[in-house]
């Protein structure tokens, strides 16, 4: 029986931290759209560019390119036996679509953990973030540092800060999550599937609340 996890949580929550240290682990593919999106801007897409000027805002891309891009990535075979997916849905039109995608294939949204951590939190975490921009991998100066400054721990590549992790640009997308993301802590809540973990404690022990609410 395919998986299909939802992790939620507002920007630097650590959403894709956790899913790199739980997909594979899990036998689940890590499909996360803001990594998409980001993928498509370096490689000059038309989708690409249609969404940078949002990222840029951290405004959300609109749903229809959004629901199009998500869709075609699940629907490939690596991914047959389920998904954890990060920061998708992140509007209701988005998690209506995923649950009618789903249960086209007969299956449904398992469960949805949310990443609990308050605002004051966040701008700190993603100040002090860098990524490889080879593997992905994240870091943070203070809270996960790489083992030698400034490199990528698993390739040696030359981490970077992302262009939306600027104070300003961290502050509207917090405002968007808590506009049109937060109203699906209800919707999940009411279809029974919301798991909240306590997203303050250290990186290792916030896997292992959510190893647990997987189950
Ligand atoms: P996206 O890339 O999805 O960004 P986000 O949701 O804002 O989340 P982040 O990646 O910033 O944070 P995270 O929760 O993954 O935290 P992380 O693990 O890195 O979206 C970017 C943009 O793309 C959007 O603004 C929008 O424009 C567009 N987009 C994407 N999806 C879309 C959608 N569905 N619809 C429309 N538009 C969409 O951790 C953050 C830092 O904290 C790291 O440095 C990490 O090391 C550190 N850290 C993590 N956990 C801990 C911990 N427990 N303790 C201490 N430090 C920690």
């Amino acid at each position: 029986m395919a998986k299909y996890i939802v992790l939620l949580g507002p920007p630097g929550a650590g959403k894709g931290t956790q899913a790199q240290r739980i997909a594979a682990q899990q036998g689940l593919v890590h499909v996360s759209s803001g990594d998409l999106f980001r993928e498509n801007l370096k490689m000059e897409t038309d989708l690409g560019k249609l969404a940078k000027g949002f990222m840029d805002r951290g405004e959300l891309v609109p749903d229809d390119v959004t629901i199009a891009m998500v869709k075609e990535r699940i629907s490939r075979a690596d991914c047959v036996k389920g998904v954890l997916l990060d920061g998708f849905p992140r509007t209701p039109a988005q998690a209506k679509a995923l649950d009618e995608m789903l249960a086209g294939l007969g299956q449904k949204v398992n469960i949805v953990p949310l990443i609990a951590v308050p605002a004051e939190v966040l701008m700190a975490r993603l100040s002090g973030r860098w990524t490889c921009p080879k593997c992905g991998h994240v870091y943070h100066q203070v809270y996960s540092p790489p083992q030698k400054t400034g490199l990528c721990d698993e390739d040696g590549t030359a981490l970077i800060q992302r262009d939306d992790d600027k104070p300003a640009t961290v502050a509207n997308r917090i405002r968007v999550y808590t506009d049109q993301t937060a109203p699906l802590i209800a919707y999940y809540h009411d279809q029974g599937v919301l798991a909240e973990v306590d997203g303050t404690l250290p990186i290792e022990a916030v896997t292992a609340q959510l190893i647990k609410a997987i189950g």
